[in-house]
């Protein structure tokens, strides 16, 4: 849980300071292994959105799975990024808040986390689990990396069994997790749980 004296990671503030710095530890420069597993045994791809995208290394392999994605950040530097990196998918990277854009009618067959939530403050995790419900579909997947364990200066904010199943379990159903043994970001490396979340009908 955050404290006055910590630096606070549910504002805009603390992101655009640390990639207008390029300082930036939880960039893996690629897609992790296990999106690309994923990806590969996946049939029948949908609409798909990389909340908290960073470089956004994800959306080119979502879109070459053949998935129409989209993806969102709040720091300018970053979707700037992004789109320099994949000029021909420009258009997919909304520089916008999570929380407050407005998706309009638009629902997702997949939602896809790496370094998102536990990017946010443990207060704020309430919001995410309300905002994936509401943008994906009966059905639909919550999937990829949630970083559990301990971390003494947050952020980021790991996760527990138990914490995770308290935020997601009323509306998701854990239908897979696997420790991720990959390598990875230092920052990140031994903490990453591959797992899919699947949306239910309420
Ligand atoms: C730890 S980084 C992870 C970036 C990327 N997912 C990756 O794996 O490299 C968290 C990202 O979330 C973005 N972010 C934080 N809060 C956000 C919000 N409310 N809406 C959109 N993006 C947000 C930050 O700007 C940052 O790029």
């Amino acid at each position: 849980m955050s404290n006055a004296s910590e630096p606070d990671s549910g504002q805009t503030g603390f992101w655009t300071k640390r990639w207008d710095a390029g300082k930036i530890p939880w960039d893996l420069g690629d897609i992790p292994a296990a999106l690309n597993t994923f990806l590969l045994a996946e049939q029948i791809p949908g609409r798909a959105l990389v909340p908290g995208c960073g470089s956004g290394y994800e959306v080119k392999a979502f879109h070459q799975a053949g998935y129409d994605v989209t993806a969102i950040d709040l720091a300018g530097t970053a979707v700037e990024r992004a789109r320099g990196l994949f000029p021909e998918l420009a258009d997919r990277f909304i520089h916008a808040n999570f929380f407050k854009h407005d998706f309009g009618s638009q629902r997702f067959d997949l939602v896809y986390e790496r370094g998102f939530l536990c990017s946010l403050p443990t207060t704020r995790w309430p919001d995410y689990a309300a905002r994936m419900s509401d943008l994906i579909i009966p059905g639909g997947r919550l999937a990829g990396l949630f970083l559990y364990g301990e971390e003494p200066e947050p952020p980021p904010f790991p996760l527990t069994t138990e914490l995770a199943e308290k935020l997601l379990g009323a509306t998701f159903k854990l239908l897979r997790t696997e420790v991720s043994t990959a390598p990875s970001v230092p920052v990140y490396q031994g903490m990453e749980h591959w797992q899919e979340w699947q949306r239910i009908a309420t």
